[in-house]
């Protein structure tokens, strides 16, 4: 397939377009960020990148907290607002009719409406150019019950979840699959014959890390399931 070469831009698709709130439950603002995502499982770890000349850079800088609010389909002209509109100028909360709620460890408020929030800390700040990286460590995460199934699962494909691509907002579609269903066997027929040991063994996943069972100890239990001896995720896993 032919292929056209364009001059180099950040451009990378899809993006979550999240609403960052900063400052506490009195002195607040809402700042749309599409340059974030995560650096590290084990500290969960995250960045937002932030040009300094925003009105929440300082409210960052004074605090070192912040929490990300993911947004729905529903919620595009709420985070297009937020992200066009200063709050040195207008309450965003206000304006958009968004509800402050306490966060659990951090001063920065939560917004009630938005399905799943991370709250981060800041652990550094690097300038990268136009934008400066706050990396931060997750503190705490919150969810809103509508998408916590019977069996206290968060489900993602309940949520509505938005995505941003080269200046466009898209809801997202169906879902395709859960993590690792490419490698999920068939289910075996009654009348079908055992494997042999060989070719189940080729079929396996990679060994990961010596370490992989301790560091599962320590792995956050809304992200990752334990794995097994063989570095294989058991149950119904999904890891990074
Ligand atoms: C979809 C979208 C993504 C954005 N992503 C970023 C970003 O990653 N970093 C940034 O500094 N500004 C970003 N912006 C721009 C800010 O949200 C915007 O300048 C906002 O008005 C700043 O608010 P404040 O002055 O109240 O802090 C984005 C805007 C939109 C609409």
């Amino acid at each position: 397939m032919a292929r056209k070469s364009f001059k180099a831009g950040a451009l990378t698709a899809p993006l979550p377009p999240v609403m960052v709130t900063v400052g506490d439950m009195e002195n607040s603002n809402i700042i749309t960020i599409g340059w974030t995502g995560i650096l590290s499982t084990i500290p969960p770890r995250t960045y937002i990148s932030v040009r300094p000349e925003r009105h929440s850079y300082k409210l960052l800088k004074a605090t070192g907290e912040f929490v990300i609010n993911l947004t729905t389909a529903k919620q595009a002209r709420e985070v297009d607002y937020v992200g066009i509109y200063t709050g040195a100028k207008v309450d965003k909360f206000k304006e958009c009719k968004l509800t402050k709620v306490e966060s659990k460890e951090v001063a920065a408020p939560t917004i009630a409406e938005c399905p799943f929030a991370l709250e981060c800390r800041v652990v550094e700040v690097i300038p990268m150019g136009t934008h400066d990286v706050f990396i931060a460590d997750i503190v705490s995460v919150s969810s809103d019950e509508s998408i916590i199934d019977e069996a206290g699962k968060i489900r993602f494909d309940k949520a509505d979840l938005m995505a941003y691509a080269h200046g466009e907002y898209f809801a997202l579609g169906e879902k395709l699959g859960s993590f690792g269903f490419s490698t999920k066997k068939p289910k075996a027929q009654k009348s079908a014959p055992k494997k042999k040991p060989m070719e189940n063994k080729e079929k396996s996943a990679p060994v990961s890390s010596k370490n992989a069972e301790k560091d599962d100890k320590k792995r956050p239990f809304y992200l990752d399931a334990p794995r097994g001896k063989g570095g294989k995720t058991k149950g119904k896993g999904k890891k990074r």
